[in-house]
């Protein structure tokens, strides 16, 4: 079997356009939806990140601005600085791109942005709110992953989805988000046993652990979905996910290509709940 290839670029473009509709609808109101997103340090990979959410904001036609902050900013100014965006009117939502410096609390620094600013998802009452069913600001990643599984009518009922690698930003996201839709969910660590064997039963695979190409042919049960959510530099400057997709495509049925599967999709529901943010804020529903 050769796997169909996913494309997150064209996908992401029809998902960006349903959202340009109804940002268009908020600016005929006189209202302009606007994020600001909070840069520390220079991580090259955070950078790009940064850029590419910026310029996603400006084709949907959102207000965007970015503070680039230096890496030895103390928590203090930081938390200052959140504090400020919360109050502000022409935002509706804060993100702060991740990782932060070793110096600054995590936790604390995402517990401070509003929760109805919170268009990462990575407030703990945001958190909350998805892990019951009625999440606000889903976090982008798996978000993008669950339109793109729709795109492609990918069923999920009753299907066995495995998760590998359980990070806040995507792991355990992701598996909320598929078990709300009833499907029956392993989630595997770089501690599980035998992984192979948890892996070759998915029906659905989301593969997000930062080992390049560490998913081979044998560990994809023929026919399997296989979302490969991992963006790894090699050393050639080549860009690979953690699934080994010259292998695996010849045994899935559909597969995300790295780059141009999850990462646009990614960046396109950033824009998603920007406009959630800022349809709850002014109070107007998708169809007023
Ligand atoms: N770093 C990598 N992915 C993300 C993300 O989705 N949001 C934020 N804030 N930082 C990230």
């Amino acid at each position: 079997m050769t796997a169909k290839i996913i494309d997150g670029k064209k996908v992401s473009g029809i998902v960006r356009e349903e959202w340009k509709v109804r940002a268009d609808r908020l600016k005929k109101k006189g209202i302009l939806p606007g994020l600001a997103v909070i840069i520390i340090g220079d991580n090259p990979a955070s950078k790009l990140y940064v850029n590419n959410k910026i310029k996603a904001c400006h084709e949907v036609g959102l207000h965007s601005e970015v503070h680039d902050l230096p890496n030895d900013i103390s928590a203090e100014a930081l938390l200052d600085l959140i504090e400020k965006l919360n109050e502000l009117k022409t935002i509706n939502g804060i993100l702060v791109q991740l990782p932060l410096p070793d110096h600054i609390d995590d936790s604390k620094v995402l517990g401070t942005i509003k929760k109805d600013k919170d268009v990462d998802g990575f407030h703990l009452y945001n958190v909350g709110a998805l892990m019951t069913g009625n999440a606000v600001f889903p976090p982008c990643t798996p978000f993008g992953v669950m339109r793109m599984l729709a795109y492609y009518n990918v069923p999920i009922a009753g299907q066995h989805a495995v998760i590998v690698g359980r990070s806040n930003i995507v792991g355990k996201p992701m598996a909320i988000m598929l078990l709300q839709e009833d499907a029956t969910v392993t989630v595997c660590t770089s501690k599980t046993k035998d992984l192979e064997k948890h892996t070759a039963n998915a029906d659905i695979l989301v593969v997000a652990t930062g080992r390049p190409a560490m998913i081979k042919a044998a560990h994809v049960k023929p026919g399997a979905v296989v979302i490969d959510v991992g963006i790894n530099k090699l050393e050639s400057g080549k860009l690979v996910g953690d699934v080994d997709f010259e292998g695996v495509k010849d045994v899935a049925s559909l597969i995300t290509p790295v780059p141009g599967g999850v990462g646009p999709m990614t960046i396109t529901m950033l824009v998603a709940n920007t406009v959630i943010a800022a349809e709850r804020d002014s109070g107007y529903a998708p169809d007023d």
